[in-house]
């Protein structure tokens, strides 16, 4: 019988982009955040051998360059188990969209392999494979509110953010990452003040206001919006912590209407707007849920792909997950 996985999406609460490592890859400090909107990941595995992708959107890849096959592929040879492993994705989420749809369905498809086999990855298995196939894929191991350091692989659990209100827009552009890395190198290099010691302190800065802002979030109970003053503040502290995307700087020039999208969502009275990694989505915190479906009919109604939706606990992300 095929296991039926809720894939969700995430955001980034503020992006710090530093130093070039020499493997290529950059040095990174984000706070990553699991929303309620998902795809449903379908895993199948029967008697045979090979790995199968189903999906009706033809921007899916079908073959080893898909993450969910990479993972599955590795999974199979870490367990040291011989099946026909069959994936199949209904894709509600953007692709290359700035949510972590493909890496989320990859760790769907990890821990759908897992109950269709009836096995268990030990923890740094799971771990190990997730950051093999991409950066992105290990906080969906976690879930919730997660600090992501190195080049975004290493990630811990923080204190749940209320389940505030938020507006998801997706303007129907395919922003590459690699091409964003390269074009804040690009900038780097045309850039006096961005030198290695720059950044170094850009991203202590980051880590910083990260902490401070963490540091207020309670850490017993479930956090609720209803929670009043509290989230309220919290969400005040966010934008008083200064905590910024650096991709805004590369791909806002790059696409105006992305920026056109953030002031939409500032005119409408968000919290907290920004791009979420390198886009092409932006998102907006709101402090009510009728002001995040306002502003949601608004886009749609201007032709720019939007949902109301609502930030997703490390307790629901499993608990939802199915
Ligand atoms: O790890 P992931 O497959 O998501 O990375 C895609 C590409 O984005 C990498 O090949 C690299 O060019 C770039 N990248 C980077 N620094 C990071 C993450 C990704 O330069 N921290």
């Amino acid at each position: 019988m095929a296991i039926s996985l809720r894939s969700f999406a995430k955001i980034n609460l503020g992006l710090a982009i530093g130093t070039r490592r020499p493997d290529g890859f950059h040095d990174l400090r984000t706070i990553y955040q699991t929303v309620a909107l998902h795809d449903v990941v379908k895993v199948d595995a029967a008697r045979g051998v090979g790995i199968e992708i189903r999906c009706k959107d033809s921007r899916v890849p079908d073959d080893d360059s898909n993450t969910c096959w990479r993972v599955a592929e590795r999974v199979l040879r870490t367990l040291k188990q011989r099946a026909k492993i069959v994936i199949a994705i209904e894709k509600k989420l953007p692709v290359q969209g700035g949510i972590g749809g493909g890496s989320s369905n990859a760790v769907a498809t990890m821990i759908g392999i897992e109950k269709a086999l009836k096995t268990q990855l030990a923890p740094h298995d799971r771990l190990r494979i997730a950051s093999e196939v991409g950066s992105d894929l290990p906080l969906f191991l976690v879930g919730g509110t997660v600090l992501g350091c190195g080049r975004g692989e290493e990630v811990w659990p923080m204190p749940d953010l209320p389940a505030w209100d938020i507006v998801i827009a997706t303007p129907n552009i395919g922003v590459s990452t690699p091409d964003a890395f390269r074009r804040w190198d690009e900038l780097v290099q045309d850039n006096g003040k961005l030198t290695d010691t720059g950044l170094s302190d850009r991203i202590s800065t980051f880590s910083r206001s990260a902490f401070e802002w963490l540091a207020s979030v309670p850490t017993t109970g479930v956090p609720t919006k209803e929670g009043g003053d509290r989230a309220e503040t919290l969400l005040l502290d966010l934008v008083r912590a200064g905590i910024e995307n650096d991709f805004e700087r590369v791909v806002f020039p790059e696409y105006p209407e992305l920026r056109d999208v953030k002031r939409v969502f500032e005119r409408e009275g968000a919290s907290f707007a920004s791009l979420s990694g390198s886009g092409s989505t932006v998102f907006g915190l709101f402090a009510t849920k009728a002001a995040a479906e306002k502003t949601a009919e608004k886009l749609v109604a201007e032709g720019i792909p939007a949902q109301a939706t609502t930030l997703l606990s490390r307790e629901q992300y499993w608990e939802q997950m199915g």
